[in-house]
C-alpha cells in the first residue's frame, strides 16, 4: 500500500529524511486489532520530530508518519481513529501510532477496535482528521488541566500553531476571552477574524488570564508568567521553540501559579470533543487539504513555519 514513512533521521533537513512509497499492509498486535482505510489524516509537529530522530528509535525504522485518521472501519462504519494506545514496550505504558504501531499517513492502519469513535453526524473526514492529536490536546488543556470554566480569560501563545489555533477557536465557542500572541501580522488578523484579541508577542495584556495555553517554549514562557492572574494555570504541552526556559520562581510562589505538563487526552476526552465540536457548531481551523498525491506539499508546507491552523491530506486523492 502506499503511505509516507521515515526511512532515516535528518536533524537538519527532516524533509529529506521522508519517504512516499510502497509499504507491507499494517500487521495487528492483537486479536482485539482491525484494520481502518484511511480517508483523511492531518499532519502534526510530530511527524516532522520523528524525522528528526525524536522520539523515534533507529530500530523502529521504516516507521509509517501521522497520528490522526479518520476512515472507515472493517463493518463499512465512518470512524475517527483515537491514536493512543496501551503499549507495554513503552516506559509511558502507552505510546502514539507512529512511534511503536504504525502510523495513518498510508492507506490503511492497523488500531485497537475501542480506539475508534463514530464520526459525529455533521463534520467531515477531512474535519475530523483535525481532532485527534492537536484539539485533543488543547482540549485538555482547556478543561481537566487548566479548569477553565473556574475563570474568564485565556492566553494562547503561538497562535498559528495547531494546537493553539484549537485552543482559540475551543475557548472562545466556550465563552472566554480569549487573547492570542502571533508574531506573524497576518497570523493576527486571521486570529482576530475568529473572535479573539490578538497581540504581538510579549505584549502587555488588558488584564491577568486565568489559564495560558503553552506550546512554544522558551521563547514566549517569561510572558506566560508576567501574563498570568493569581493562581492561574499555565498549561504546557509542547516546546517548539526550546524546552529550556528562564523560569522566575518568585513570580510562581508570590503570584501561586501552577504549571502543569499535559500530553493528549483520554478516551472520554476525545468523546467529549467530538460531541463537543458536533453540538456547538465547531470545526477546526483548516490551514490547507492536500491529496495525498502531494504529501510532499503538506510536509514542506508544516515545516515552512507559516501555516495557520491544521494541514489535513486527503487519502481519498
Ligand atoms: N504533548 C502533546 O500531546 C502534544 C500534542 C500536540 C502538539 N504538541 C507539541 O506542541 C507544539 C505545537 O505544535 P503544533 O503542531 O500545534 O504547532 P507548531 O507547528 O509547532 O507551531 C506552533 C507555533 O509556535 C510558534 N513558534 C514557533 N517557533 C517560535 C519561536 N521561535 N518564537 C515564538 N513562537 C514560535 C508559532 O506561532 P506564530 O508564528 O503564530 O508566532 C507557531 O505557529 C509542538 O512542539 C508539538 O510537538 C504536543
Amino acid at each position: 500500500m502506499r503511505a509516507a514513512f521515515a526511512s532515516r533521521f535528518d536533524d537538519a533537513d527532516p524533509l529529506a529524511a521522508l519517504t512516499v512509497g510502497e509499504r507491507p499492509e499494517p500487521t495487528p498486535w492483537d486479536d482485539d486489532w482491525v484494520t481502518v482505510q484511511v480517508l483523511a489524516s492531518s499532519l502534526n509537529h510530530h511527524d516532522l520530530w520523528s524525522l528528526r530522530g525524536v522520539g523515534l528509535g533507529a530500530d523502529r525504522l521504516p516507521m509509517i508518519l501521522g497520528c490522526d485518521a479518520v476512515g472507515v472501519d472493517p463493518d463499512g462504519n465512518e470512524v475517527v481513529v483515537y491514536p493512543v494506545i496501551a503499549d507495554k514496550g513503552d516506559p509511558r505504558g502507552i505510546s502514539l501510532l507512529s512511534e511503536h504501531a504504525q502510523g495513518t499517513l498510508a492507506e490503511r492502519v492497523a488500531v485497537p477496535r475501542s480506539n475508534l469513535l463514530p464520526l459525529p453526524a455533521g463534520l467531515s473526514a477531512t474535519d475530523a482528521a483535525c481532532l485527534p492529536t492537536a484539539w485533543l490536546t488543547a482540549w485538555r488543556m482547556l478543561t481537566t488541566v487548566g479548569r477553565v470554566d473556574e475563570g474568564d480569560a485565556v492566553l494562547v501563545q503561538g497562535a498559528g500553531g495547531g494546537v493553539a489555533t484549537a485552543a482559540v477557536a475551543l475557548a472562545l465557542a466556550m465563552g472566554k476571552r480569549v487573547y492570542a500572541a502571533s508574531r506573524d501580522a497576518a497570523k493576527r488578523e486571521r486570529i482576530a477574524a475568529l473572535g479573539a484579541t490578538a497581540v504581538e508577542p510579549g505584549a502587555r495584556l488588558p488584564e491577568r488570564v486565568d489559564v495560558v495555553i503553552e506550546t512554544v517554549g522558551a521563547a514566549t514562557f517569561d510572558h506566560s508568567l508576567k501574563s498570568a492572574a493569581p493562581m492561574a494555570r499555565i498549561v504546557v504541552s509542547g516546546a517548539t521553540a526550546g524546552h529550556e526556559p528562564k523560569v522566575n520562581l518568585r513570580r510562581i510562589f508570590a503570584m501561586q501559579l501552577q504549571i502543569l505538563g499535559t500530553s493528549m487526552g483520554t478516551p472520554e476526552d476525545m468523546a467529549q470533543l467530538l460531541a463537543f465540536c458536533a453540538g456547538h457548531g465547531v470545526r477546526p481551523v483548516v490551514d490547507s487539504v492536500h491529496p495525498f498525491s502531494q504529501v510532499e506539499e503538506a510536509f514542506a508546507r508544516l515545516h515552512s513555519g507559516d501555516v495557520f491552523g491544521k494541514v489535513v491530506v486527503d487519502h481519498t486523492r
